[in-house]
């Protein structure tokens, strides 16, 4: 059987990614610690006669201390399978989203079968189900640009994409993405897809940066839905958010005026459906603002919001999007 890892869409997740990221500048600093492990691999002249180590086993089952569930390592890798280490946090899930379909992918391998989502994708749960609709029409006719969700689109069936919705929207959404100020970051470098702490690298300043790792490399690799994420943002960028979201910045309206006073969403008269941003990943919605000006968001729903970032700076962005992140649903 195919079994299809991350890796094959590695470069189009990476682009992603780094679209995500552009403020992130740490991902450019590569930090020179897998250099001296290079060099130092390559030192001895003549290498000593020893078989190299075994690759791991893909095959050995993993465990996560609390859970009756086991996975092989090739399983939590595979798009076709979302590991359900806790079966008691969420209803049954449909067949796509556990295991995907034919040529689908499992969307809760990339979204979790809890839909909270990571970095490098979205949190689904919660979100309103015509919501979920549009941005699904959206990405198949290219008027929302990721190359990932244009793919899943062009092998999920009609009836596969209705259930799928209808799952993640009835989801209850938790935050899972602990927001914290911080003057220094520590240092990180990507793995898989994800940014990462550096052991032993000490920390730089921040900058004008949203740093998100996971708060347990080890668990959010092999896909635990219950470890989360440490967000860090520049020292009082939650405040200033706060006034941004209230307030508006003068030519930029006020985000709490359509997306509601809690950042709750709504329906607006005239407007429409106004998603959630409330404790959202705060690199998710710098990295959507930023798409709304790039203009990779067309839909017509998307069109207040590409008026609203064409008045926000990518400090305001990195603010707002703190502040929002920072928020309980
Ligand atoms: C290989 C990983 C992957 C798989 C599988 C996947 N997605 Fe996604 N999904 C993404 C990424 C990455 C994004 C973010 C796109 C962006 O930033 O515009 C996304 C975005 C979304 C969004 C938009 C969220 C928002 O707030 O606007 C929805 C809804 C969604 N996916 C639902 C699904 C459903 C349903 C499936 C299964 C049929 C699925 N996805 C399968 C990676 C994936
Ligand atoms: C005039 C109304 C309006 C204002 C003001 C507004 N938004 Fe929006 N926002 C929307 C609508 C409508 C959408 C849904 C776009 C779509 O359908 O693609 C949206 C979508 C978003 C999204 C994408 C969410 C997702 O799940 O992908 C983000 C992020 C966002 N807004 C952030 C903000 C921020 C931050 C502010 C304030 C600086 C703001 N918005 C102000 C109407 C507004």
């Amino acid at each position: 059987m195919r079994t299809p890892t991350k890796p094959s869409i590695t470069v189009a997740a990476i682009v992603l990614f780094a679209a995500g990221a552009s403020m992130a500048a740490a991902i450019g600093d590569a930090p020179s610690s897998s250099d001296a492990a290079i060099r130092a691999a390559k030192a001895p002249e003549n290498p000593p006669a020893t078989k190299p180590a075994a690759p791991p086993d893909d095959k050995m089952l993993q465990r996560i201390p609390g859970s009756t569930q086991a996975y092989s390592l090739a399983q939590t890798k595979s798009l076709f399978v979302a590991p359900d280490w806790w079966p008691q946090d969420h209803p049954p899930m449909p067949q796509i989203v556990a295991y995907g379909r034919g040529e689908a992918w499992a969307c809760g391998h990339c979204h979790l079968p809890t839909g909270l989502g990571r970095p490098e994708d979205a949190a689904v749960a919660g979100l309103p189900l015509a919501y979920i609709m549009e941005q699904f029409r959206a990405f198949r006719d290219g008027e929302r640009d990721s190359p990932i969700m244009h793919e899943e689109l062009s092998r999920v069936s009609d009836v596969d994409l209705k259930l799928a919705a209808e799952y993640f929207s009835k989801l209850h959404f938790t935050p899972w993405t602990r927001v914290i100020e911080a003057a220094r970051v520590p240092r990180t470098h990507q793995e898989n897809f994800t940014l990462a702490v550096t052991d032993g690298a000490g920390t730089e300043p921040i900058g004008n940066r949203v740093i998100i790792v996971p708060a347990n490399l080890e668990r959010t690799m092999l896909g635990d839905a219950r470890s989360g994420y440490i967000a860090h943002v520049p020292p009082g960028s939650i405040e200033r958010g706060a006034a941004i979201a209230a307030k508006g910045t003068g030519a930029a309206s006020a985000c709490e005026s359509c997306h509601g006073t809690r950042l709750q969403g709504q329906v607006m008269p005239g407007i429409g459906i106004v998603p959630p941003l409330a404790g959202r990943m705060p690199n998710y919605i710098v990295r959507e603002l930023i798409r709304f000006r790039e203009g990779k968001r067309t839909n017509s729903g998307a069109a207040p919001m590409r008026t609203e970032v064409a008045h926000l700076s990518m400090k305001d962005m990195i603010d707002v999007a703190a502040y929002a992140a920072s928020r309980k649903p």
